[in-house]
């Protein structure tokens, strides 16, 4: 019965250290099985889908050692299998990663389908278009996917939906095949920028990554590097809205202020203060929300995988507002859990329409995916009472620590295994 437990009604205060971006990192580790030299990467976050790639990694003959929490030491010469049957894989949506890298560098794989969190039918036909267009056969057969080509070679791929994982699988394959390929309507998310310096530092030739048109001019081989992860948008997006949630003062370090401009605009619309500094965002709240619309939109706009954490603010903030989900079909379930707490939510399609309430109250709820669950969670700092979070195993998908964070800034929060330990913290904290 793994759980938080959490006590609302405390104004988070103090510095949180961001981890390295789980979603740059997952095609980091990818892209370093492209060469036979070591690679080390460094920041790399400690959270269950990094540790579940790295486990499918080794389960193919991928070495992969930890030097310290956050490094680890890659070699993939002794790879062994092109087929990755690894049960882990299904819970995870970046296995698609592994057929762009194996494809990249083998010219086959044998990989299956991509699980991930179900906020949306999430169709993998732009991976496969490319993967097709650079040479190779593809076949959906089982719930696996198979790849075989004698050779891949660059082409022009326009993507007909901008998609951060086609972007990257696509030049993880394209990395390495002949000639110049062209993705146009590319996504421009800082993980795919991320990913293509990493793959230039082990010798590609990636140029306009963070633009709509990346050019890949592909090369013989690439060699080891050193590589450190960038700061993870989401998390330091996460603690922001927690800090403005909860009327907070939060310092929030390790964090690249440009690509968190989206959510400082909000912050900043809902009434909040945000000051930048070179690495650095504080976030001061005076607990008093404004009422503002939101729409989800791929990079530079308001991220997808914020949009729980901006709803769940704006439910408590003075006004009506409306949050419209377009990236993803199924983004709002956790709006029943969130009703739950009190709060006044009405959902039609893809918009959530919210009426502000005063005050959220503690309930027993369950995480619904990984970033409607980190989202509840900070409903729960703010709600008056206390409050149980079920299925926390999807916020350990992408959140390091993600209480003892939360303990540091003086959240009452702690992780349950026992029935007895809910009580003794009910205890404690009175
Ligand atoms: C990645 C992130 C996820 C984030 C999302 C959007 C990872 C591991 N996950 O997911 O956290 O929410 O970007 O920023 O990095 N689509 C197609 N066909 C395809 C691919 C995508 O129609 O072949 C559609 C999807 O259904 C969705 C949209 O394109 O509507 C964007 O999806 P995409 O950017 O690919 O998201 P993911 O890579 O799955």
């Amino acid at each position: 019965m793994e759980q938080y437990i959490i006590k609302g009604g405390n104004a988070l205060k103090g510095e949180v250290n961001i981890a390295g971006a789980k979603n740059a990192a997952l095609g980091i580790l990818a892209g370093a099985m492209l060469t036979d030299e070591t690679v080390i990467i460094e920041n790399l976050p400690d959270v269950s889908d990094i540790n579940a790639f790295i486990q499918a990694m080794q389960s193919i003959g991928c070495m992969v050692e930890h030097i310290d929490r956050n490094t680890i030491r890659v070699n993939a010469i002794a790879i062994d299998t092109t087929e990755v049957s690894e049960s882990q894989m299904r819970k995870i949506r970046a296995s698609y990663y592994m057929i762009g890298a194996l494809t990249g560098k083998y010219h086959r794989s044998r990989v299956v389908l991509p699980g991930g969190c179900k906020i949306g039918t999430r169709p993998i036909d732009q991976h496969i278009k490319g993967f097709r267009a650079l040479g190779a056969t593809v076949d959906v057969k089982g719930g696996i996917v198979s790849t075989e080509a004698d050779k891949l070679k660059g082409t022009d791929i326009y993507l007909d939906v901008v998609s951060v994982g086609a972007t990257i699988n696509i030049m993880l394959a394209a990395v390495l095949a002949e000639g110049k390929t062209i993705i146009e309507n590319a996504a421009k998310e800082p993980h795919v920028v991320d990913i293509a310096n990493f793959l230039n530092s082990m010798g590609a030739n990636i140029k306009g990554a963070g633009t709509d048109t990346i050019r890949i001019r592909g090369v013989e081989k690439l060699h080891g590097t050193t590589y450190s992860v960038i700061p993870d948008q989401i998390e330091a997006g996460t603690f922001m809205f927690a800090s403005a949630i909860t009327g907070g003062n939060v310092l929030i370090k390790n964090v690249i202020p440009k690509h968190l401009e989206s959510i400082s605009a909000k912050l900043i619309e809902m009434g909040c203060e945000v000051y930048e500094y070179d690495d650095s965002v504080r976030v001061v709240s005076n607990g008093r929300l404004r009422k503002t619309n939101i729409k989800t939109l791929p990079y530079p706009g308001f991220p997808t995988d914020m949009q729980p954490q901006g709803a769940i603010a704006l439910s408590m903030a003075e006004g009506t507002s409306i949050v419209t989900e377009s990236i993803f079909e199924n983004r709002f379930k956790y709006v029943d859990e969130l009703t739950r707490m009190g709060a006044q939510v009405k959902v039609e399609g893809n918009v959530a329409i919210i009426e502000g309430v005063e005050k959220l109250s503690g309930a027993n709820i369950s995480a619904p995916d990984l970033r409607a669950g980190a989202a509840l969670v900070i409903a729960a700092l703010a709600a008056e009472g206390f409050s149980t979070i079920e299925d926390i195993h999807y916020i350990e998908r992408g959140y390091e620590d993600f209480p003892r964070k939360l303990q540091g800034l003086g959240a009452l929060i702690e992780k349950v295994t026992e029935e007895k330990e809910v009580r003794k913290f009910k205890l404690r904290v009175g």
